[in-house]
């Protein structure tokens, strides 16, 4: 089956008073029609940059795209081909951010803001749209969504603005939507609801999702396929079940032991230590300073290696060569 993106080789990099930031290192996946991936990791490995660089949505400079290849139905897509890339964003490749009322102008009201947007995306104008859009914020239980029509961004909570993003996301219908983190930044009732309308969307319109998060339950209702970063690589891919059931890399089999943890209310398990700063990442494996299960051969970084059917890991544990040092 041909992917519908590709991401070879990707490499970002900023630069800081501490040295140059190493946010993404080589990471490749690939995503088909219809297929959700998960994305999870700790704050900071790399998630929302990988998600932004996949239509070079970062300014450059200041960002420094170092390297890799993204591939969107079949077309190599570059920086720096604004109006092409402008194109793709939206109905090609849409994405909702963790705090959707910062996507909106505070100046304008919501009803001319998502004009505007359906405008540059599809071929209808507005007057025709309107009686879709309502349905649509009702189908996405905003109950007041004439009301909403009207009102200021800063007039509506969290949790409506990111149902606005997602009923947009069902009139555009983009072939690939990227969720960062949709839910973090709402209450409790919110993030159930908003979690729901993601699970219908992905089954009423088939369209391809990749859903970032630091919560794994979450990840765990929607994807088929999950990666794991870790200090900008990824560590660990591979279908859900399979990685969810048996994890190979430590850090891995570290986040699910916490999640079980607190899902049974148990005594909080953290993963001891902290991520390596990014300016000055420690020589060998990056989770070695963490790892339990650190031995000679981490002082050098592993590569990928196969870990089961259709998975892989960067662990040195998973070569019998390296065990044998
Ligand atoms: N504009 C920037 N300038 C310098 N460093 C940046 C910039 N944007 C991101 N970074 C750094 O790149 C690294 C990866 O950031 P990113 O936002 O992708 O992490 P994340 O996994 O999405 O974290 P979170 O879970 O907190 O959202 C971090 O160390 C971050 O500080
Ligand atoms: S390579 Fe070594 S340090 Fe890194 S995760 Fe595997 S065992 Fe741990
Ligand atoms: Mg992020």
């Amino acid at each position: 089956m041909t992917a519908l993106l590709e991401v070879s080789g990707l490499t970002v990099r900023f630069g800081s008073p501490s040295g140059e930031v190493h946010a993404v290192e080589d990471v490749s996946f690939a995503i088909s029609s219809g297929e959700s991936l998960g994305i999870v990791g700790e704050s900071g490995s790399g998630k929302t940059v990988t998600c932004m660089s996949l239509s070079w949505l970062l300014p450059s400079p200041p960002t420094r795209y170092v390297g890799g290849r993204i591939t969107f139905k079949g077309e190599e897509l570059r920086p720096h081909q604004e109006k092409r890339l402008r194109h793709i964003r939206g109905r090609g490749i849409g994405m909702i951010f963790q705090n959707s009322r910062l996507s909106f102008d505070p100046a304008y009201r919501m009803g001319a803001q998502i004009a505007e947007v359906l405008r540059a995306h599809l071929p209808q104008p507005w007057r025709e749209l309107r009686p879709e859009v309502i349905q649509t914020l009702q189908s996405c239980n905003i109950a007041d969504a004439e009301a909403v029509l009207d009102k200021y961004p800063h007039e509506v909570s969290g949790g409506v603005a990111q149902r606005v993003s997602i009923a947009l996301a069902l009139l555009i219908r983009p072939d690939l939507l990227v969720a960062d983190e949709p839910t973090t930044s709402l209450d409790l009732l919110s993030q159930i609801e908003v979690l729901a309308l993601l699970e219908k969307l992905r089954r009423e319109t088939g369209l391809a999702m990749i859903l970032v998060s630091h919560d794994l339950s979450v990840v765990r209702r929607i994807a088929d396929r999950v990666v794991i970063m870790y200090a900008g690589r990824i560590v660990e891919q591979g279908p859900a079940e399979a990685i969810f059931s048996d994890p190979r890399h430590p850090y891995t089999q570290g986040l699910l032991f916490s999640a079980l943890q607190k899902r049974e209310g148990g005594r909080l398990f953290e993963l001891p230590g902290t991520p390596p700063d990014l300016a000055a990442l420690p020589s060998g494996c990056s989770f070695r300073p963490r790892c339990p299960h650190a031995f000679a051969a981490c002082e050098e970084m592993p590569a990928l290696l196969p870990a089961g059917p259709a998975r892989e890991a960067r662990c040195h544990l998973l070569d019998p060569a390296a065990r044998r040092d």
